[in-house]
């Protein structure tokens, strides 16, 4: 089947390289080798008086797997989380594929055992609510999973990092580790008619194998019991937001939940309305989603396709993470060769690998403290960039305002 072939180079890739490191060690018994790379569990230290580290959900449909690991690959660290969701349309074998990929790909991800692919896929209908069903789930299993992480990030297959984890985690350390960053804003403008009165059902939610949505011939007036905020789908939240919409006691998020399921593209809305109509964390929120985009003009309902033309840009802007590409786009290469010197099938190298490199061994198949972290020069660009979204922040003209 097409969907497993993809599988094989990295079989191979890894295979060679288990041969070439046992040769290497040769007077070692193989399993007491694997063994003696074995971390000790301890050896990820987190809390405030360490580097933080982030939760990564990253999101596909049918035929993405292949994508989906080369994106996992691109943002891999030891002492993150990541949890991989194909949608119910890929078949059985694609899911299974990218698990024993993950694993087999990197020695890292055997040994820190920090990537998870769901089992028991979802709909994920783009215009209903099913896809924001998703995605509490995956922050519900990662809150659960790993008690240690500070952001939860949402990707999908169509996305890239435009700087190593190295940089992230260095930047974000000297943020307030219960900043969200949510694109957002009030002004619905032609939205309201067309977004915010429709009532639609998604039958995602109740049938095994659909993922479409219908509209019902009336319309609801805008809600004025809480005020409706829309933006970017794409999100970082704090762990600390993330526990109070989950696992909280106050009835905001669940009653604005009950609500949204029949709100088109309520991936547009949830969390923006959530967090700017609560008390507790409307001012923790920094108005930008950290994505790069290009739009077309007058813009479409999705960003345009990134390409070379983009790439002197793209790094210029200091922001983290950018979309959309086609699969294999030659400027991924690019983004993988300059910013993150990463090789097709290794992950993006940090403080962290410690194995010599060259043509055949990856840096990071050893490694020794995993809590330290190495920033390169895109970090300064990006630092810029959070000192200018910090003031804002702290002077409050961005955020939340009605
Ligand atoms: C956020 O709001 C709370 C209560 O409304 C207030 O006590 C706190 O000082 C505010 N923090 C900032 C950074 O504005
Ligand atoms: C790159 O993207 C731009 C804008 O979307 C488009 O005009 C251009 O034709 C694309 N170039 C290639 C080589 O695909």
């Amino acid at each position: 089947m097409a969907a497993e072939k993809w599988l094989f180079p990295i079989i191979s890739v890894s295979f060679v390289t288990v041969l070439l490191f046992l040769s290497a060690i040769s007077g070692f018994t193989a399993s007491s080798a694997f063994f003696s790379r074995l971390p000790d569990p301890a050896y990820v230290l987190h809390g405030r008086r360490h580097p933080p580290s982030f939760a990564y959900y990253i999101s596909g449909a049918r035929g993405d797997g292949r994508r989906m690991l080369r994106l996992l690959l691109a943002v891999y660290h030891p002492r993150n989380r990541y949890l991989l969701h194909l949608s119910h349309d890929a078949p059985e074998s694609e899911r299974a594929a990218l698990a024993s990929a993950t694993k087999l790909a990197v020695p890292a991800i055997r040994a820190f055992g920090n990537v998870d692919v769901v089992g028991k896929a979802g709909a994920m209908t783009y215009m209903g609510p099913s896809g924001l069903a998703a995605t509490l789930n995956a922050a519900a299993v990662l809150l659960r999973l790993d008690k240690g992480w500070d952001w939860f990030v949402t990707l999908t297959a169509e996305d890239y990092p435009l700087v190593t984890q190295d940089d992230l985690i260095h930047v974000f350390s000297s943020m307030p580790r219960d900043l969200n960053f949510i694109d957002h804003t009030s002004d619905l403008g032609w939205k309201e008619s067309q977004r915010v009165q429709p009532i639609i059902v998604d039958a995602g939610i109740y049938l095994s194998k659909r993922s479409q949505y219908f509209q019902a011939s009336e319309r609801r007036k805008t809600p004025d019991s809480f005020k409706f905020f829309t933006g970017s789908p794409w999100v970082i939240l704090s762990r600390s937001f993330l526990e109070y919409c989950i696992l909280g006691w106050d009835n905001l998020p669940r009653m604005l939940l009950l609500y949204f399921t029949n709100v088109i593209l309520s991936q547009e809305a949830y969390f923006q309305s959530v967090v700017c109509n609560s008390v507790e964390f409307h001012n923790k929120t920094v108005n930008n989603d950290l994505r790069y985009m290009e739009w077309d003009n007058p813009p479409q309902m999705e960003p345009l396709f990134l390409n070379h033309s983009h790439f002197e840009k793209m790094c210029a802007s200091g922001v983290p993470f950018s979309r959309k590409f086609r699969e294999d786009d030659a400027v991924l290469d690019s983004i993988d060769e300059q910013i993150l010197h990463r090789k097709y099938h290794w992950v993006t190298p940090g403080a962290w690998c410690s194995g010599k490199r060259s043509w055949f061994s990856d840096p990071c198949s050893q490694w020794k403290n995993v809590n330290s972290v190495r920033p390169g020069p895109h970090a300064e660009k990006f630092e810029v960039l959070m000192k200018r979204l910090l003031e804002q922040w702290k002077s409050g003209s961005n955020s939340c305002r009605l």
